[in-house]
C-alpha cells in the first residue's frame, strides 16, 4: 500500500546563492558529511546541482511522511533536513536512509520502503518520494 507520496523543485541559482551565504548555517543543518563530500567531488563539477536535488529529496520525504501522517491523524514536529539522507549504490543509484526522529516518525507510520527518483539539469533539479507499507492494517 502506498503511505505517502512527495515532490520538490529547486531552482539550482538561488539555491547556490544560499548555499554561498556561509553565515547562515543552511549546508551544515541540512546536508549530512556523506552527502557533502559526494556533491564536493562529483564529476560534472557542479555542486550545486547535486546538492538541490538532495534538499528536492528531503522536500520530497517530508511530503511524503506529512502525507501519511494525516492518513494516520498523526502530529509531527518539524524534522530535521540531516535525518533525511540520500545514499547511492555503487551503480549510482539513489535511496533515502532515515535517522533519528525521521525514522522514528516512518517507524511509527508502519514505512517499509522508501523509493526515491532525483533528475537535474540547467537551471533546476526535481526528486520524487513513494512510501510504501507493505501490511496492510
Ligand atoms: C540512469 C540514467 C538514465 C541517468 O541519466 P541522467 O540524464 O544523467 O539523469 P538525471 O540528470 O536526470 O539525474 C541524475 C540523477 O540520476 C540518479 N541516477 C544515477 N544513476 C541512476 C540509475 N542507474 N538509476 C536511477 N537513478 C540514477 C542520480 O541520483 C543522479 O543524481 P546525482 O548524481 O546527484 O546523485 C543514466 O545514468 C543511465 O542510462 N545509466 C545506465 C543505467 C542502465 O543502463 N541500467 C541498466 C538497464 S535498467
Amino acid at each position: 500500500m502506498i503511505a505517502g507520496t512527495g515532490i520538490d523543485l529547486v531552482a539550482i541559482g538561488a539555491f547556490a546563492a544560499q548555499l554561498a551565504d556561509r553565515a547562515s548555517r543552511f549546508a551544515a543543518a541540512t546536508f549530512t558529511d556523506a552527502e557533502r563530500a559526494y556533491c564536493e567531488s562529483a564529476a560534472s563539477k557542479q555542486p550545486a546541482q547535486h546538492l538541490a536535488a538532495r534538499y528536492a529529496a528531503k522536500e520530497a520525504a517530508v511530503k511524503a511522511l506529512d502525507e501519511a501522517c494525516g492518513r494516520a491523524q498523526l502530529d509531527h514536529p518539524a524534522l530535521p533536513l540531516t535525518d533525511i539522507e540520500v545514499i547511492r549504490d555503487a551503480r549510482g543509484r539513489p535511496a533515502l536512509m532515515l535517522h533519528g526522529a525521521a525514522r522514528a516518525l516512518a517507524e511509527r507510520l508502519h514505512v517499509d520502503r522508501a523509493f526515491l527518483s532525483l533528475s537535474h539539469d540547467g537551471d533546476y533539479a526535481t526528486a520524487m518520494v513513494t512510501l510504501e507499507t507493505l501490511t496492510a492494517r
